[in-house]
């Protein structure tokens, strides 16, 4: 009888004595790496577990794992390899439990100390308008995941700078114009230290000289004796190549070479022939000469009024 209360007695204080639940912890809130390696999170102010630690987990992509515990909401992780993709998890330990875990992935970014010397910068034409910039880093110890290049171009006809940053160790220019020496300029510069800036390297690159797109007609008007129209040359920009002349050549019924005064801005050319036959009908071709050339020849059949 004795034995048979004191296990109820047993019984009722298991069932009515505090539980002893685990508490699973919430995940922790503002997980961020710092440019100094230094892993950093807060704790929700409204988590109803007590944690008595933090587990941090960081898993590298060519599988370097590194596992480590702390009691502050911060973790020195300087020592990880720079400009490797890592996976960062910490989770709050609460009565030995594991609570909801908290992940980033993110890299170490370049030190102030990594070394923005760079080795070459070569600038090549390819063809027209095209120039290819090749750059390497000297040292590629620490990587260069937080990298840009800030390339700075002159115009040495007009002194006019045109400055952009790129990634990569590459780039290719679309914009300059043959028959114009540039000076080029590149930098490599630390963007996770507030643009911090490695030493200039410098190149020259001019695009040979290139014959001009073919003209384009923009206006005719065709009369009994005569024709009389206007051609558009290709944007000054595009082509600075000193022009030259515009042909009109109609084979033994006329052959007109009209000057060029060469701007900028380029106008359109007029061109005016008289003297035809009525009713008749005209083939020519329509060109223009450069410094690079002669350009396409645009072919034409106007057929007078009669
Ligand atoms: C990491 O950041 C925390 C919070 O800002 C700071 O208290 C701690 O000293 C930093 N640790 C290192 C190694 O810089
Ligand atoms: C860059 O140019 C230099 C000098 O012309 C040349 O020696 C070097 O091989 C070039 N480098 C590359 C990667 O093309
Ligand atoms: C490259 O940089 C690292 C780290 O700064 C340095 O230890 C190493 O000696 C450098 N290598 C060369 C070839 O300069
Ligand atoms: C027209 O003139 C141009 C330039 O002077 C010349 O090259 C071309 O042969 C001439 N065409 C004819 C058919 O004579």
């Amino acid at each position: 009888m004795i034995a048979r209360l004191s296990f109820l007695v047993f019984v009722a204080v298991v069932g009515l004595g505090p539980r002893v639940e685990a508490c699973v912890a919430d995940s922790v809130l503002n997980l961020r790496i710092h440019t100094d390696g230094n892993l950093t999170w807060s704790v929700n102010p409204n988590e109803p577990c007590v944690i008595e630690h933090f587990q941090i987990d960081a898993e590298g992509d060519w599988e370097d794992d590194y596992r480590s515990t702390t009691r502050n909401h911060w973790m020195d992780l300087s020592f990880l390899k720079t400009c490797e993709q890592w996976r960062f998890t910490v989770t709050p330990v609460s009565g030995g439990e594991l609570g909801h875990a908290s992940r980033i992935i993110d890299w170490i970014p370049l030190p102030p100390t990594a070394d923005l010397t760079l080795d070459y910068f070569n600038a090549t034409s390819l063809r027209k308008n095209w120039v290819l910039l090749r750059w390497d880093l000297r040292n590629r110890t620490h990587g260069d995941c937080t990298l840009q290049y800030r390339v700075a171009i002159t115009d040495r006809q007009t002194s006019r700078i045109r400055d952009f940053y790129e990634m990569g160790r590459s780039a290719y220019l679309d914009f300059l114009s043959p028959c114009v020496p540039y000076h080029l300029s590149i930098r490599a510069v630390n963007t996770a230290i507030g643009g911090l800036e490695g030493p200039e390297m410098t190149a020259n690159v001019e695009i040979p000289a290139y014959p001009e797109d073919p003209p384009e007609l923009r206006n005719i008007q065709i009369g009994t004796t005569t024709i009389s129209m206007s051609w558009r040359l290709e944007n000054y920009l595009l082509n600075r190549c000193p022009i030259e002349n515009l042909y009109v050549d109609g084979g033994s019924d006329f052959n007109l070479t009209i000057p060029i005064l060469d701007p900028a801005g380029r106008p359109p050319v007029h061109v005016n022939i008289d003297g035809l036959r009525r009713n008749t009908v005209y083939q020519f071709k329509v060109y223009v000469e450069n410094s690079g050339g002669l350009s396409t020849e645009v072919p034409m059949a106007v057929q007078t009024l009669p």
